[in-house]
């Protein structure tokens, strides 16, 4: 099986995996991590470049604060417990989103994550966290007009490429694949300029529910598509 060089996940159904269950969303979160586990082990295995997941939206914060909050403490138990073995595999992670506004100790944590994998050159992991697109475009556009100004730079000399240099995925190619589990159709705010021509592929099972198996079937899927970028 050839795998795709960037595969993204938008990770939904958490909290519906819990419901049906009978049990309190923050489990399906956790349960979730089980997933990811899982996922990010397989990715590494297969030889995929680069593995980006959803974590948390620009729009989660509009969630109950426990759940918010919860949800950040299980990222944190999540590298505390995989950190090692990460960096045993040469994982290399990264955070993509403004993940400064995050609480203090989930921020600590990544941040101690991203040092300790910094030079390692197998997958390239990155984890958006207080990620929305849109705002990341709006940003890249208000640097870019800062340096532009600053620079006395000619505002109809601006690429794509410019833009991209200034995009929190400044660097990793775009997602050839973007799965979405929990049944939903949409994107919901995640990687708006870089999904361009990635091949979208959804799923009806929850995150929690999501393992090799489905990843194989999605590559499967991914495998079928014949990608024409608009020629023939
Ligand atoms: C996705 O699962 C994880 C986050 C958004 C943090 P949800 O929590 O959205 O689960 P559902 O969609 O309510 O089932
Ligand atoms: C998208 O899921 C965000 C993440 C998976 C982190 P949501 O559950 O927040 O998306 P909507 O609200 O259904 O669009
Ligand atoms: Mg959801």
């Amino acid at each position: 099986m050839s795998v795709p060089n960037h595969i993204a996940i938008i990770m939904d159904g958490n909290g519906r995996w819990a419901k049906k269950r009978g049990l309190p969303r923050l489990m399906g979160h956790n349960a979730g991590m089980k997933s990811l586990k899982e996922i990010v082990r397989a990715c590494s295995d297969m030889g995929v470049r680069y593995l980006t997941v959803y974590a948390f939206s620009t729009e989660n914060w509009k969630r109950p604060d426990d759940e918010v909050s919860g949800i950040f403490k299980i990222m944190v138990l999540y590298i505390k417990k995989e950190l090692a073995e990460l960096k045993s595999e040469n994982v290399r992670i990264q955070v993509i989103g403004e993940w400064e506004k995050i609480p203090k100790d989930a921020r600590e944590s990544m941040e101690f994550a991203l040092r300790e994998t910094a030079e390692n050159t197998g997958l390239q992991f990155q984890i958006a966290l207080n990620y929305g697109g849109r705002r990341e475009i709006l940003d890249a556009v208000k640097e870019l007009y800062r340096r532009t100004e600053k620079e006395g730079g000619d505002i109809d000399s601006i690429r794509e490429e410019d833009i991209e240099r200034y995009l929190s995925t400044a660097g990793s190619p775009d997602p050839d694949m973007i799965i979405r589990t929990g049944g939903e159709l949409r994107l919901s705010n995640f990687m708006l300029w870089q999904c361009a021509y990635s091949e979208l592929i959804f799923r009806d099972v929850y995150w929690p529910d999501f393992d090799k198996k489905e990843l194989e079937s999605c590559i499967a899927e991914f495998e079928q598509r014949h990608r024409r970028y608009g020629g023939l």
